[in-house]
This record gives structure tokens, C-alpha cells and sequence, in this order.
């Protein structure tokens, strides 16, 4: 009997083993919604968002609040609530919005999973009831995380309240907590059920995490998109400014590189071990950790997407006059390029930052794979780095670039 091909297979190895081979494929879908004033109880977008899947029903929706959006805009809670009260016809609370702290202190912290965890059994949260999520990127991966081993995946609506949340962690698949010292050790891959970006929600937003934001507008436009880059040159006074518009369409186009990126790569869930946008990270992801995270994500990898440019030119790929573009509009963007922390060494001497390159690699599993810049807006990956290269391109940031 000739065997079955796909979904479902089966060969003979030998006499005595024979192999069946599962397979299926699951085609993921969410909507990401760009909004002003989500809970204008006028603004359909998010009753439309969580109800339209199913207009039949009343959805039991859970919401959690980042504390410091909270903090800044006290008003939001008691517009939230009306809102649902508005659509009760379509919605309806689950419990009060519970407040939790923001930060990356909220991802070290293991009994904050514990209490999320007792918050969704106790309000009875089932694979059909929302947790809806407003906060920065450190709320939006713990809450992601809590939700995803919850009945094995609560629907997770995402309403990101930062620069960086709506342009890159909070549209995306992944979420995770750090545990053992180690960033982003306990995760899954989960994509959401839906996004609400909600340009108004930035309203209030620190001036340092609106900027720190911008670093990942840059990262993904070195690697995808020199038109990107031309324009974030061209606008960057308008963003430091923090103009609407301008925040509006770089936040778009940040955003729809991304999920380009995890619709076309052809490795949405990273089984692979490259990682291009996740230039800049090997050096940024050490540095927050070097810093006691007192160095933001974003100014972390505007330091880690320099020497990474420079290290590009160093070995003859990228032309030096582009990593001086680079550098200035870092520099106009009101960003990093140097901290003291590069300098930082263990017992042996050795540069510490060094040590991200080896974590880079067992986190990815695998082979290291880096990628570097050929030109603005194309990158290339390579499998090693040479220690040496990166001391010069270090030394080459502290003299030129340190003291500005
Ligand atoms: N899951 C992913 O794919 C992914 C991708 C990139 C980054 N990340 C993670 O995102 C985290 C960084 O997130 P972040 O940069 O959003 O910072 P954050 O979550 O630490 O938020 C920054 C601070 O701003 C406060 N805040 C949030 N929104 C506010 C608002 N609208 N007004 C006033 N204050 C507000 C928070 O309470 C917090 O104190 C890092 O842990 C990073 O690893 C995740
Ligand atoms: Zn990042």
C-alpha cells in the first residue's frame, strides 16, 4: 500500500522500524489597529477589535494596567471602565483592572507570575475571555507570558503605552520574563489576538522612553529600509519634538517592517538561529545587564547598533562615511552612543560586554549568527565576530564618540 503524503505520512525504515510523520500547519492572523483615543467611548475601534470575532456573544474582557501609565494618566482606569460599560451590550468587565508595576523589574520578579496567575483563576478567565494588556514592553511580555501558560493561552489583547511597545515588543509573537539572571529565559511564542496602538497613550510618556523608542526605528531601518533611514534623518528634529505626525508615521512604518518581517522571513517562531532584527542586541542586551538595567532597552541598542556599525566598516563591509551617518543621526535623536559600561572587565581583563556575544548564541541555540550592515538598509549574517575587532571598534567609540 503506497503511504500517505502530507497531512499525515508514513515510510519503513527496516524490518523492524517504521516511522509516521505528523504534520499540520496553523496559519496565525491578527489585526494591528492604529488608533487615536481608544477609550473615547465614540471610538469603536476596540469594542470592534474584541467583539467582532463573534458578535453573538458578551466578551468577559480582564484588563491590567501598567502602574507608571497609570500613575501618569490617573484618568484612564475610570475611562476604561466606562468604556466597557458604553459597549455592555457586546462587553463586559471580568474583574477590575489590576495595576502592576512597569519596568524591567517586573520581568525579575517571579511571584508577580503567581499573582497573575491567582488573578485569572480567581475571575474565572477561560481560551474564550480577553485579558486586555495597556502598558510598556517589561507589562506587555510579563502579562503575554502569564497569559499564554494559562489554559494553555488566554486571548491576549495588546494595548501598548510606549514608544518602543508599539513600534516593536508589543506587535510581535514573542513575551518573557527573566529568571536564573538570564533575560527572557522563560518565554513562549504567542501571537496575540489582536493590537490597539493608541497614539495617545504615548501623550504622557517620559521624554527618555519616548526617545529611547526611536532606537529601534533605526535598527530596523539599517537592516530593511534605507528610505527609512533617509526619512528618520530628515525628521528627526520632528520626532525629538515628538510631533504627531511624525510619531505616527514612524511608528507605522517601524511597525509594518516588523511584521513583515514575521510574515515573509519564513521562521515567525525563530527555530532557526538568525536574527536580524535583533541587530545591535548582543552588545545592548549585556549592557542593560551590566547597568542594572539602568540603561533603557532602546539606549541600549542605539549604543549596540554603533559598534556594531563600526564593526561592519572594521571588516570591510559597510563604507566608514555611513557609520558616521549612522552615529549622527543616533546623536540627533537624542540617544546614546557611548556609556561606561563597554569598559567594564572580569578579573581576567577581558571586556565583559564580550560575554553577550556567547549568551547571544545560547539563547538563539545553534550557531552564533550576528547579522552586520553591507550598506543602509541591507544586512548580512555572519557566524563569527573577532574579539580583537570589537576591542578597536569600542576603543574607536570612546575616542570619537564619548565625550559628545
Ligand atoms: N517581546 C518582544 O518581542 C520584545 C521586543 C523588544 C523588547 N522587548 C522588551 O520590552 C522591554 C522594554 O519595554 P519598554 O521600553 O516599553 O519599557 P518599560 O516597559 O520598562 O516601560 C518604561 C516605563 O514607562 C512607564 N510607562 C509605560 N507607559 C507609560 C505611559 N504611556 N506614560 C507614562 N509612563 C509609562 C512604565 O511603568 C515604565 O516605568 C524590555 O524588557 C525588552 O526586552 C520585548
Ligand atoms: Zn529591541
Amino acid at each position: 500500500v503506497a503511504a500517505p503524503t502530507a497531512p499525515f505520512s508514513s515510510d519503513r525504515w527496516s524490518s523492524r522500524t517504521q516511522r509516521v510523520v505528523q504534520r499540520f500547519s496553523v496559519a496565525f492572523e491578527y489585526p494591528v489597529v492604529f488608533t487615536w483615543d481608544a477609550f473615547d467611548p465614540d471610538n469603536s475601534a476596540l469594542v470592534q477589535t474584541l467583539a467582532d470575532g463573534d458578535a453573538e456573544r458578551r466578551h468577559r474582557v480582564l484588563p491590567i494596567l501598567d502602574a507608571g501609565l497609570e500613575q501618569a494618566w490617573p484618568e484612564l482606569r475610570p475611562r476604561l471602565v466606562s468604556y466597557l460599560e458604553r459597549h455592555a451590550t457586546r462587553l463586559t468587565l471580568a474583574g477590575e483592572p489590576l495595576a502592576i508595576p512597569g519596568g524591567e523589574h517586573t520581568k525579575n520578579d517571579p511571584g508577580l507570575l503567581a499573582t497573575l496567575h491567582g488573578h485569572f483563576q480567581a475571575h474565572r478567565m477561560d481560551r474564550h475571555s480577553f485579558v486586555l494588556v495597556v502598558g510598556g514592553g517589561c507589562v506587555l511580555d510579563t502579562v503575554g507570558y502569564a497569559a499564554a501558560t494559562c489554559h494553555r493561552g488566554l486571548r491576549l489583547v495588546r494595548m501598548p503605552s510606549t514608544v518602543l511597545g508599539q513600534n516593536d515588543s508589543g506587535i510581535g509573537v514573542k513575551n518573557g520574563v527573566n529568571a536564573f539572571a538570564t533575560k527572557n529565559f522563560l518565554g513562549t511564542f504567542a501571537p496575540p489576538y489582536a493590537v490597539v496602538n493608541d497614539l495617545r497613550l504615548l501623550e504622557r510618556l517620559p521624554l527618555r522612553e519616548r526617545l529611547s523608542g526611536l532606537a529601534e526605528a533605526v535598527k530596523v531601518a539599517l537592516i530593511r529600509d534605507a528610505d527609512f533611514f533617509a526619512w528618520l534623518e530628515s525628521h528627526a528634529a520632528a520626532l525629538v519634538g515628538f510631533e504627531p505626525p511624525a510619531v505616527a508615521t514612524m511608528i507605522r512604518r517601524c511597525a509594518e517592517l516588523h511584521l513583515r518581517h514575521i510574515a515573509t522571513s519564513g521562521d515567525p517562531f525563530e527555530q532557526g538561529s538568525a536574527r536580524p532584527l535583533d541587530f545591535g542586541h548582543w552588545a545592548a542586551h549585556k549592557l542593560e545587564t551590566l547597568t542594572g538595567h539602568e540603561l533603557r532597552h532602546g539606549e541600549a541598542v542605539a549604543i549596540g547598533l554603533v559598534l556594531d556599525s563600526r564593526y561592519s566598516a572594521d571588516v570591510g563591509l559597510l563604507p566608514a562615511a555611513d557609520v558616521d551617518r549612522i552615529a549622527s543621526l543616533v546623536a540627533r535623536l537624542g540617544l546614546p552612543r557611548w556609556h561606561p559600561a563597554l569598559e567594564a572587565v572580569d578579573g581576567n581583563g577581558r571586556r565583559r560586554v564580550l560575554e553577550g556575544l556567547a549568551e547571544f548564541r545560547e539563547h538563539l541555540g545553534g550557531d552564533l549568527t550576528v547579522s552586520l550592515l553591507r550598506e543602509i538598509g541591507r544586512s548580512v549574517e555572519v557566524h563569527e565576530m573577532d574579539p580583537a575587532r570589537i576591542e578597536k571598534a569600542i576603543l574607536w567609540m570612546h575616542e570619537h564618540l564619548a565625550a559628545r
